[in-house]
This record gives C-alpha cells, sequence and structure tokens, in this order.
C-alpha cells in the first residue's frame, strides 16, 4: 500500500512572486513574513514580496531575525511577538530555516493554547493558517513539504511532520538563487541530492516518488557541478531549483533517511552546513543499501558514478573535532532516531561510530 499526497500550489518560474500578486490577496489582508537577517534583503526577494502584497492591498509585517537552524526560542519568540495580530496567512521568505519557522509559526496562531513542543504531538491540532513559502535557495524543498525541522532546547534538532504544515502556495524564481556563493550552493545542492537518494532508496519509495527522485538526481548530476563552475549561469540556477522542488515532493512521501539523522549534530553542534553534513553519510547509506535493492543503487551509479566520487568531485569535505562524549551521544542518538526503519541496510552502533569517526578531525 503507498499514498501520493502533495497539496501545494506551485508557481516556478522567472517573477512569479510578481506575476501572482492574486494569489496574495485569495489568501486575505494580513500577512505575516518571517524571514532571515540578509539574504532576502540582498537578492531581492523581499522587496519583490512587498510590493507585490502592496499592488495585492495585503498589510504585512516582517520577522526578519530567523536564525540558521532555527530554535524552539525563536518560534516562542514569534509568536510572543504576533499573538494578537489577526494575521491572515504567514509567509516564510528564504531559505529551509525562515519556512520551517513559518510553517511552527501558522500552527501555533492558529491554536494559540499550543506551546512549541504540542507540535511534535499531531493530534493536538488539525489546522494551521495558511502558509506560503517562497524558498530562496535552492535545497532544502522545504516549500513542498510537510515537515518543519526545529533546534529545540537542548540543541538536538527535531522535525515535525503534519500535512497542515504544508504550504498552501509555493513561489519558486530561480532568480534569488543566483546570489548565493560557491559554499551554500554546493550545500543546499546536496541537501537536495541527499532527499532525492534517501527516498529512492527508502523502504518508505513509492512508485511515483521513484519517478521523480531519479528525475532530481539526473538534474543534479548535470547541472550542481556546472552551478559550482558558474554561479551565474541561470538555466543551472534553475535546474537545481527544480531539482530541489522534485526532492521535495520526494521526502513528502518518503521521510528521509539516516543521512540526515547522522548530520544533525554536525550543523547544530559544530555549524556545519545541513546539506554538506547530511551527504558527508550519503555514500554509505547508498552502499547499504546494495544488497536489498542492488538494481536502485545501480541505476544510480549509472546516473552520476560511484557516490564518493561525485560528492569528492564537487568539493564537499567535512571535517569536525568531536569528543569521546559527544561521539557517544550522537551514536546513541542516531541508532535510536526513527529514520533507521526506513533506512535500508544494517546501521548498528559499531558502524555509525565508524561513520562519525570518519569525520573526525584529531
Ligand atoms: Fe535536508
Amino acid at each position: 500500500m503507498w499514498r501520493y499526497y502533495m497539496p501545494t500550489k506551485v508557481f516556478f518560474g522567472l517573477d512569479s512572486v510578481k506575476q501572482n500578486w492574486e494569489i496574495f490577496s485569495s489568501l486575505g489582508k494580513n500577512a505575516l513574513i518571517v524571514t532571515g537577517k540578509r539574504s532576502s534583503k540582498e537578492n531581492g526577494s523581499l522587496d519583490d514580496l512587498k510590493a507585490t502584497l502592496q499592488k495585492a492591498n495585503v498589510n504585512f509585517v516582517v520577522f526578519d531575525d530567523v536564525e540558521e537552524n532555527p530554535s524552539f526560542r525563536t518560534v516562542r519568540k514569534i509568536v510572543e511577538i504576533y499573538v494578537d495580530g489577526n494575521y491572515d496567512f504567514v509567509i516564510g521568505l528564504g531559505g529551509g530555516s525562515p519556512l520551517d519557522t513559518a510553517k511552527a509559526v501558522a500552527v501555533l496562531l492558529k491554536n494559540k493554547k499550543l506551546k512549541v513542543e504540542d507540535l511534535y504531538d499531531p493530534s493536538k491540532y488539525t489546522d494551521a493558517l495558511p502558509i506560503c513559502a517562497i524558498p530562496t535557495t535552492a535545497g532544502t524543498g522545504s516549500e513542498v513539504t510537510q515537515y518543519s525541522v526545529l533546534t529545540d532546547d537542548n540543541g538536538f534538532k527535531r522535525g515535525f511532520s503534519s500535512d497542515v504544515a504544508f504550504p498552501k502556495v509555493a513561489f519558486i524564481d530561480p532568480k534569488y538563487t543566483l546570489m548565493m556563493n560557491e559554499g551554500l550552493t554546493r550545500s543546499t545542492g546536496l541537501d537536495a541530492l541527499c532527499h532525492a537518494v534517501e527516498g529512492y532508496l527508502s523502504r518508505r519509495a513509492t512508485p511515483i516518488s521513484d519517478v521523480i527522485a531519479l528525475q532530481a538526481i539526473e538534474l543534479i548530476a548535470q547541472y550542481l557541478p556546472k552551478v559550482l563552475q558558474n554561479p551565474n549561469d541561470f538555466e543551472a540556477r534553475e535546474k537545481m531549483c527544480l531539482a530541489s522542488c522534485l526532492a521535495g515532493v520526494v521526502i513528502a512521501q518518503t521521510s528521509t533517511t539516516l543521512a540526515h539523522a547522522l548530520g544533525y549534530p554536525l550543523s547544530t553542534f559544530k555549524d556545519i552546513r545541513h546539506g554538506d553534513a547530511t551527504a558527508a553519510f550519503l555514500d554509505v547509506v547508498v552502499d547499504q543499501a546494495r544488497n536489498e535493492v542492488p538494481e536502485k543503487v545501480e541505476k544510480i551509479e549509472s546516473i552520476l558514478g560511484k557516490m564518493d566520487e561525485f560528492l569528492k568531485n564537487v568539493g564537499l569535505n567535512v571535517s569536525v573535532e568531536i569528543s569521546d562524549e559527544e561521539l557517544e551521544i550522537w551514536v546513541q542518538k542516531a541508532i535510536s532516531a526513527k529514520h533507521v526503519q526506513w533506512t535500508r541496510g544494517n546501521f548498528d552502533a559499531k558502524l555509525v561510530r565508524e561513520l562519525y569517526e570518519r569525520v573526525r578531525k584529531y
């Protein structure tokens, strides 16, 4: 048995925000924009959005202080500031962090008695304010998923999942991604690759997600090296945006798997970008799947060659200092993560320890 569900209306292409101002009017009169400190101001997306909302006669306020790896604290702060504002919808603008924050805020502004911790018990809520997602990176796919990953009060990343957190509408304009520097381009592109590959190899893969995953892998194999070579190649940027969106549709069906769970502590405790931290373990996710689904692994390798070589060729290099104590906590956390059940192969404590040793700097 499998299902396919992805209810987000997607507008894709140059000036897709400005050209569709009527969509914003249809969402209501008052909007809360959630974004980060800098990039949405630098890449023109915030100006585009403001002008579009003005044309659509929508009043808006802007919260522009979402950090990378957004915390419970930030979500609480936003809800506290805007709880009495009578907003009709929430717009997440930026990378995965503002988008995921917007999802949490949309649930909490609709369900005012709930706390951020309650997001992890979806039986406690059945609706959210409408969410509009405008990604300005090409990687997370958050614009088409029901997931939001937040950092809890102990510093651990925790994802919640609810169908009410699917954005109602997403606007994807590749021009906003032109400003990304090399490191962010690589990391976000690799995040999309992880979504596609993990989803394709997941025990929850479906016939529809497989078709979409393969298309995403092909696009990334072709266009990630290109966009790293030439950051101003608009076509390559556009294809990476498409790949990211497709890979988001994949994980909306399959979830992510163990590469994500393994990468989380590297991002929250060591400041390694999410896509790099995750991709550091992607070759092993592929190798471990070889016995169970050899035809799928062969298919991936026919598109991008050996995964470890592809990752090396695009410049992935993760190396961090890890204390013995951290190592043990991370190993226990990873092998007890829900992702394990969906990941093919045998990821026991011994293997996970070896994998963290592989990225350990002495
Ligand atoms: Fe991811």
